[in-house]
């Protein structure tokens, strides 16, 4: 049997047609392939470098176990779907997150000096939500771009930076394409993927897998709350190495394992959702406000809404609204108000009163009712730390874009013109 070392000139590649060999250098990451004098038939069974690779979704995944949609089931699922992306992780002793995925020892998770975190859609906006988490936390510049912007801009690669790629799939194509080149300019990339062994997950230098099962439905749900909730476990990671106190840690780790009973309160919910969904889904539009924690979540708002429903939905920072869209606010444009019970809650009062006093309508979602008649409906979620509020707040979102898209016909699992994964540039 052939067994010099292999050394991998990139040429080899284009032999990959004839039968791989087996070689000694076990670090290979690629099939040493090279022709031989006596070339085996094609019945001899072939040897390969790669390590098989064990996926933990069942046959259940793939049926709508008694809901009407795929996109209900995914959404009812999300108390298990956090609960399996923060198990085995969560150290009670030092409030710390365990990541092992990162490849990172804590001198090298300290280096950093700034996080850019990349995705698409849903992915991107969840990662908004993950940028203010890890400044939050950890007190590291962060911020999160467009995947398919950041690939077209000759972006500068800073070897202080982390750089974080997010996707459901790990297969869209923008995202990847973003990944290798920040790889090609030597930047250190880790992912938050979903599905184990795809295309971003192999490419990356580490990362933390999801394990929120295979998202079926296109809109996604589930894989959007479980990328917060991982971003609050690498905030809380990358904290706790630097400034972020045990007590703090400690308040964030017992948020997090309060999380999977709230969203169970959420979803109790369902029925009134649904009501408010049938009220307000006959409008041509809707405007979705938040401020700071609260925006990322009304982009992700809209997005749902939009893109299962066909319902026009803007979403702004509330902050904004006096700078240009207060124009579009009348009776015939409702306003979903992401109002939480943080340092922002008079200043939000305050944007509800302005939109009222346009004639608009206004839906809110927060902590509790407020105190004058500033909105025609309240959806009111339970309380828990408020860093983590954007994933509660995320839930009823979900549930008015699912009963809105029902309430109108729409065929929820299979939006028109979109694909579950964009594959293509
Ligand atoms: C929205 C949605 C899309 C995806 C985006 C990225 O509901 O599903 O916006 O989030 O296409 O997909 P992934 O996460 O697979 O890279």
């Amino acid at each position: 049997m052939w067994r010099r070392r292999c050394s991998p000139p990139p040429t080899w590649r284009r032999w990959s047609a004839t039968p791989a060999r087996s070689c000694t250098w076990r670090t290979a990451s690629w099939p040493c392939s090279r022709p031989t004098a006596s070339t085996p038939s094609p019945a001899t069974p072939r040897e390969t470098a790669k390590e098989p690779l064990t996926v933990d979704w069942d046959a259940g995944h793939y049926d709508t176990g008694g809901y009407e949609h795929y996109l209900l089931k995914e959404i009812s699922e999300q108390p298990e779907t956090i609960t399996r992306t923060m198990s085995g992780r969560l150290d009670e002793r030092f409030h710390v997150a365990h990541l092992g995925g990162l490849n990172m020892d804590a001198r090298e998770t300290r280096s950093f000096r700034r996080v850019k975190i990349i995705g698409c859609g849903s992915a991107y906006y969840s990662g908004q939500i993950g940028a203010q988490l890890i400044e939050e936390l950890a007190r590291i510049p962060s911020d999160a771009e467009p995947a398919s912007e950041f690939r077209y801009r000759n972006p500068v690669v800073d070897p202080d930076t982390l750089y974080v790629a997010i996707s459901q799939s790990g297969e869209t194509y923008d995202t990847l394409a973003a990944v290798q080149e920040l790889k090609r300019k030597g930047g250190r990339v880790i992912g938050i993927v979903n599905a184990v062994g795809s295309a971003i997950a192999r490419e990356v230098d580490g990362g933390i897998y999801l394990h929120a099962g295979p998202e079926v439905s296109v809109a996604s749900t589930k894989a959007f709350t479980s990328t917060s909730l991982a971003f609050a476990l690498l905030a809380l990671h990358l904290g706790r190495v630097r400034d972020l106190s045990p007590a703090d840690g400690r308040r964030i780790v017992e948020g997090l394992r309060r999380l999977p009973g709230q969203i169970e309160q959420i979803l109790q919910q369902g029925d009134k959702i649904a009501e408010l969904a049938k009220k307000y889904a006959p409008h041509p539009s809707m405007m979705f406000v938040g401020r700071v924690r609260g925006y990322p979540v009304a982009r992700e708002g809209a997005q749902k809404l939009k893109e299962i429903s066909y319902v026009h939905a803007e979403a702004y920072p509330a902050s904004e609204l006096k700078h240009g869209p207060l124009a579009l606010i009348g009776p015939d444009m409702p306003t979903v108000a992401i109002v939480p019970d943080d340092e922002l809650l008079d200043k939000n009062l305050t944007t509800l009163g302005e939109i009222r006093a346009r004639g608009g309508q206004v839906l809110m979602v927060g902590h509790r009712e407020p105190d004058a008649k500033l909105a025609d409906d309240v959806i009111v979620i339970p309380r828990n730390e408020i860093e983590l509020d954007p994933i509660l707040l995320t839930i009823p979102l979900q549930l008015l874009a699912y009963h809105a898209a029902v309430a109108l016909g729409r065929d929820v699992d299979k939006p028109r013109n979109l694909a579950k994964s964009v594959t293509v540039e």
